[in-house]
């Protein structure tokens, strides 16, 4: 085994035991009510049993306030998710998302899948982890949605890409948990038609200690260490790569998406962070 997979175990470990407790003592009522739903009308019990039966990471509120989901660990998505988040809002704001087919890729559990489905015509929903795919069906089941969604590891070569066939994409929170992401990148050409919405970490020039060649061209990176498919937030394999964002930005021309504007760059926890949407 790995030291990654060794790593991602016990951390695992640690995490369920969080969790476990914490599930005692976070409350079921009291948070800001949010979307009606099929929610409403479930009894305590039913909704502390829907809460259980599934390994949530996040939640959302009822219209009666209540909790529907569980938070992750610690510190993680400990206040209800807010549903749509203010990205999808501006992601509308500068495409009109109406009558549109967006992809949302890496669902996680079907919040933004919510959000989307407020604006756009049709939303396709994908991750790499089946339990994902089955909570976001049932948020937003609770919700009277039915987005298609289906599991997808967006990093496999062998991708039928008329599936993933889209007019815009939702890419939040995924790019950098991927161990190619060149080749993902410059393959949206085939199935992303009109923009892209892409939040996502990124390494400074002076942090990117490796390089690899794609097509005959080579790319710096950062690695950074991922837990693999045991744990609910990471990249399905032992590292991902970190991508300089002059190269996140020339894929993304190269892939006819030749308006690339960055709006907003922060600096978070774990390192550099942008927001940037493209469009042909
Ligand atoms: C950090 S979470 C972000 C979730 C969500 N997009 C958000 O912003 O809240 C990363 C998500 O990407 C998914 N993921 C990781 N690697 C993936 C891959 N190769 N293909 C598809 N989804 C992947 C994970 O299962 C997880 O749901």
């Amino acid at each position: 085994m790995s030291f990654s997979r060794v790593k991602g175990f016990i951390l695992g470990k640690i995490r369920k035991f969080q969790k476990i407790s914490l599930a005692k003592k976070l409350p079921l009522n009291g948070y800001k009510p949010g979307l009606k739903s099929y929610v409403d009308n479930l009894s305590d019990e039913d909704l502390s049993e829907l809460n259980g039966l599934l390994d949530w990471n996040s939640f959302i509120s009822d219209a009666n306030g209540r909790r529907f989901g569980m938070v992750a660990w610690g510190s993680k998505r400990i206040e209800p998710q807010e549903i749509p988040d203010k990205r999808i809002v501006a992601m509308h704001q500068r495409f009109n998302l109406n009558g549109q087919h967006v992809l949302e890729v890496g669902c996680f559990e079907g919040v933004h899948t919510l959000g989307l489905l407020q604006y756009a015509g049709k939303v396709t929903a994908v991750d790499s982890r089946m339990d994902h795919v089955v909570k976001t069906i049932v948020r937003c089941g609770m919700h009277e949605k039915s987005p298609a969604v289906f599991k997808c590891d967006v990093e496999l070569k062998s991708q039928d890409y008329s599936l993933l066939a889209c007019d815009f994409i939702h890419h939040v929170g995924v790019l950098y948990h991927l161990r190619d992401p060149i080749s993902h990148l410059l393959a949206l050409k085939h199935y992303v038609k009109k923009g892209v919405m892409l939040d996502t970490h990124y390494s400074l020039s002076e942090e990117a200690d490796s390089s690899y060649i794609v097509d005959g061209r080579e790319y710096s990176y950062k690695r950074y260490m991922e837990y693999g498919k045991k744990e609910s937030f990471s990249g399905m394999y032992d590292h991902s790569k970190w991508l300089l964002l002059d190269d996140i930005v020339a894929c993304l021309k190269q892939c006819g998406f030749d308006n690339v504007e960055i709006v907003e760059k922060r600096s978070e926890r774990n390192g550099p962070r942008v927001l940037l949407y493209a469009s042909t």
